[in-house]
């Protein structure tokens, strides 16, 4: 392939966001957090009343995911994340937006994709797989500090246990598990700031491009 895809993925929390984007301006490629469809499945569903039981309303939302609804800033609440995996385990909703994700990646030169399963089921061909990961506890206390800037406050022992169970959930599922490609490079960030692991994740992208 002569894209230059670049997957990433990694459990909650892992930084895998920040690196992403940095990745993405630093190329000059189009980024998607693949999360976000998820979430903006589970905030169609919680503004609409539905249950998030209801699993056809939810294959439904994810058929008809409108792009706007991607900007909304409830998106990033705490509470969003763990709606977000509970429907993610849903299929019809895996399939729906997995045509989505693809023709993100399928365009232009290349994309930066992060998520649970980019290297895995979205770009399995991706040029560069990343798979980020760090201790549960330094995963808690970066989430713990970005939730107070934005003003929500949560106890760390209340976000790890969030951070836990949703990784947990999101491993066991049988469609699309939480799980590194056999192919990708793995990164642990526990006792790297933003810039190594970005001048880490570089350095494997400048070795494959
Ligand atoms: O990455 P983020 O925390 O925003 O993702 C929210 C949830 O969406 C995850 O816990 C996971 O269940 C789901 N997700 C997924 N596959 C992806 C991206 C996110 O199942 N590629």
């Amino acid at each position: 392939p002569n894209a230059m895809v670049i997957a990433i993925d990694g459990p909650a929390a892992s930084g895998k966001g920040t690196l992403a984007q940095r990745l993405a301006r630093h190329y000059g490629l189009p980024h998607l957090d693949t999360g976000l469809l998820y979430r903006g499945v589970a905030l169609t569903l919680l503004d609409a009343g539905a249950s998030l039981d209801d699993e056809a309303a939810a294959a439904r939302a994810a058929e008809s995911l409108i792009a706007d609804r991607l900007a909304d800033p409830r998106l990033r609440d705490r509470a969003m994340g763990e709606a977000a995996s509970r429907i993610s385990a849903v299929p019809a909703v895996r399939a729906a937006l997995l045509a989505w994700q693809q023709r993100f990646a399928g365009t232009s030169a290349g994309a930066v994709l992060d998520g649970r399963d980019i290297g895995t089921v979205v770009c399995p061909d991706a040029r560069v797989k990343l798979f980020i990961t760090a201790d549960a506890t330094e995963r808690a206390r970066r989430r713990h500090r970005e939730l107070e800037h934005r003003g929500e406050t949560t106890t760390l022992a209340a976000i790890l246990a969030d951070i836990e169970a949703r990784d947990a959930r999101d491993a066991a599922r049988s469609t699309a598990p939480l799980k590194a490609a056999d192919d990708a490079v793995r990164l642990d960030t526990t006792h790297l700031d933003a810039d190594e692991a970005f001048a880490a994740a570089r350095a494997v992208v400048d070795r494959a491009r």
